[in-house]
């Protein structure tokens, strides 16, 4: 039995999608379970050549065997799940991929509301996705869930009680998680933040699994820093800077102009103690050392991107054990069996 969370350290944006992508493409995963608030979400697979905008369905169809469900704390748009079920119908996406039946639905009226409201549009800078107003919905106990519209009849499972047979028969479970560790409604930069917490132990959650069946947990940091929307960023540096050091960024779900500064050592320790990380997965280190692009072996790497790993790994006393060098899930070295 294996049960294995992944989850962003940063402010989203690590390069979850790549590492998703390749961890469930090698290790094969009997389930893949999709964490996180919902939508809001913009993941970036690349594969064979192809490139996929994902934002609800997990982001590792690419193993074609793996029963791929959307945890109860999620929350379900039914427009941009069934976009994404056509979208991936060269995976055979649509009849593996269910629901939970509790999911909140988000409707089009809390995409109007998110985006009428200055205060989340404007002075938080939320992805007008309807997240926000989908999740108050939920507190304020009026919001659907996936069962009760129509729409959504026969794309729905009892998730957790799918998730937890299966570890109870040695499968192996891998839980996806979205956002990043700073957006947490708890532990981010509040009131600059998503609407849920998004740490590993609510990932967790999302899907119905209790602490005590998790065995890893995966910390995907980017070794620089992003940021989408307003907040503080205390290693930010201006765009000019950030583009002379090519490392300029647009989103994925909005096409924003990312906000970049320099990898953060403080907010890494305590994404990682906060998340109880058992593993990092460090990206796009061919982007700050272009030296770095396409290796796949640790011994390729230059001495300057070995010392930065060793500094991530001493500061936070977790070992890296993924490096991703490309977009693309073959640009990746992997140094898992170091641990054993
Ligand atoms: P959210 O779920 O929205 O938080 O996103 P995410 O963590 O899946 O990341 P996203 O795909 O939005 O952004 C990461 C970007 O970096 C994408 O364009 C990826 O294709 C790209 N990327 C990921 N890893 C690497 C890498 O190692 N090198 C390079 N050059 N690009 C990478
Ligand atoms: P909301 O989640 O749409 O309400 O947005 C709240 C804040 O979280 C804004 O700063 C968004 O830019 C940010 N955010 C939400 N989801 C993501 C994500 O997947 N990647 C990066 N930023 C995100
Ligand atoms: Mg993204």
């Amino acid at each position: 039995m294996t049960c294995n969370i992944l989850v962003g350290g940063g402010w989203g944006d690590e390069g979850k999608g790549k590492c998703i992508t390749y961890l469930c493409y090698n290790d094969k995963p009997d389930i893949i379970a999709r964490a996180g608030v919902g939508p809001n979400a913009g993941h970036s697979v690349e594969f064979n050549g192809e490139k996929y905008g994902l934002r609800l369905i997990p982001s590792g169809f690419v193993h074609r065997d793996a029963r791929l469900l959307i945890g109860a704390g999620v929350l379900v748009d039914p427009e941009v799940f069934l976009y994404e079920l056509d979208y991936l119908k060269k995976y055979r996406v649509a009849e593996r991929t269910f629901a939970d039946y509790r999911c909140s639905i988000i409707e089009p009226e809390h995409k109007e509301r998110d985006k009428a409201s200055a205060h989340l549009s404007k002075k938080i800078g939320s992805t007008g996705t309807g997240c926000g107003p989908a999740n108050a919905d939920r507190v304020g106990r009026v919001a659907k869930m996936a069962k009760d519209v129509e729409v959504m009849q026969g794309h729905t499972a009892n998730v957790p009680l799918e998730v937890n047979e299966a570890l109870d028969d040695e499968q192996y479970v891998f839980i996806e998680g979205s956002q990043g560790f700073g957006l947490s409604l708890y532990y981010g930069t509040y009131p600059f933040v998503t609407s849920k917490d998004t740490t590993a132990s609510t990932a967790a959650a999302d899907v119905g699994v209790g602490p005590t069946r998790v065995d890893d947990v995966i910390v995907v940091f980017k070794s620089y820093i992003t940021r989408v929307g307003e907040g503080p960023f205390k290693t930010e540096m201006n765009q000019e800077e950030a583009e002379k050091m090519g490392i300029e960024e647009y989103g994925t779900v909005t096409g924003r102009r990312r906000r970049v500064g320099l990898f953060d050592m403080d907010l890494a320790r305590e994404s990682c103690m906060i998340n109880g990380a058992t593993q990092i997965a460090l990206t796009c280190v061919d982007r700050l050392y272009p030296q770095c692009e396409r290796v796949t072996e640790y011994s390729k790497l230059t001495q300057e991107t070995k010392r930065f790993i060793d500094e991530i790994e001493g500061e936070t006393g977790v070992p890296v054990t993924i490096i991703s060098t490309g977009p693309d899930l073959k640009d990746t070295i992997d140094l898992r069996d170091e641990l054993l």
